[in-house]
């Protein structure tokens, strides 16, 4: 990044997954590794923004100069975010959990002897925090992402309306070599005019510092 069109911008990052406790011992969690929100924080870093990265429970080293916030629940990330507000740049990579258990059960919970085969876990909506940030007096730039098996680009647009976002990243995670836990990826960005711009299958790494650089055009615009 020879202008590092970051500089002075503080960036807010979202990534991997979350998780919901059941009992002390067990959680619904995804698959979710955290590596396209790491390259993306590492990728803002290079273009001169101060990083904010919130993370869901991963097995990946901070990248340098990078503030990282550990968190475990949907719940705790929402309330990290807003402490770390305001900001300028909101990228939501995180896969949060939907849905978590509607009480988490204090003790191990047990085989039950008397209820035959199944057990029935009540669950309730978490937050959305993207939504949320985007929806805020104080909105930042705000860039969603659409994990999608099906109907990509109309779900994609659908989320980047419902949402309030300025763009929305769709990334095909039926295809095993982009989609979670894989090294590369290959996106279409699509904005609120629903002009979308693709970027072809390479290196996480490489889509990160394309897309922050796509991003930051953007953002200097707006
Ligand atoms: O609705 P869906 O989960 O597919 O939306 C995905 C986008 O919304 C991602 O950018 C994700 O980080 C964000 N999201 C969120 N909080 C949620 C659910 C999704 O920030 N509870």
């Amino acid at each position: 990044f020879e202008h590092r069109a970051l500089t002075g911008r503080h960036v807010l990052i979202t990534a991997g997954p979350t998780q919901e406790n059941i009992d002390p011992v067990r959680y619904i969690t995804n698959h979710s590794s955290g590596k396209m929100g790491f390259a993306l924080a590492e990728a803002a870093v290079e273009a001169g923004a101060k990083v904010t990265l919130i993370t869901g429970p991963v097995h990946l080293p901070t990248p340098d100069r990078v503030n990282r916030i550990d968190v475990v629940s949907a719940r705790d990330m929402l309330a990290a975010c807003e402490a770390a507000m305001p900001c300028d740049l909101l990228i939501a990579a995180a896969a949060v959990a939907d849905y978590r258990p509607e009480v988490v059960a204090q003790h191990k919970m047990k085989k039950d002897p008397t209820s035959g085969e199944g057990l029935l876990l009540q669950l309730v909506r978490n937050p959305d925090i993207l939504a949320t940030l985007a929806g805020r007096a104080d909105r930042p730039f705000s860039v969603g992402f659409a994990a999608e098996t099906e109907n990509l680009l109309e779900y994609a647009s659908r989320k980047l309306k419902d949402k309030n976002l300025d763009l929305i990243v769709a990334n095909d995670v039926a295809n095993p070599s982009i989609g979670f836990n894989s090294e590369e990826n290959a996106i279409t960005v699509i904005d609120r005019d629903l002009g979308q711009n693709s970027f072809a299958q390479t290196s996480k790494g490489k889509i990160a510092r394309q897309l922050i650089a796509f991003i930051a055009d953007r953002l200097n615009q707006a």
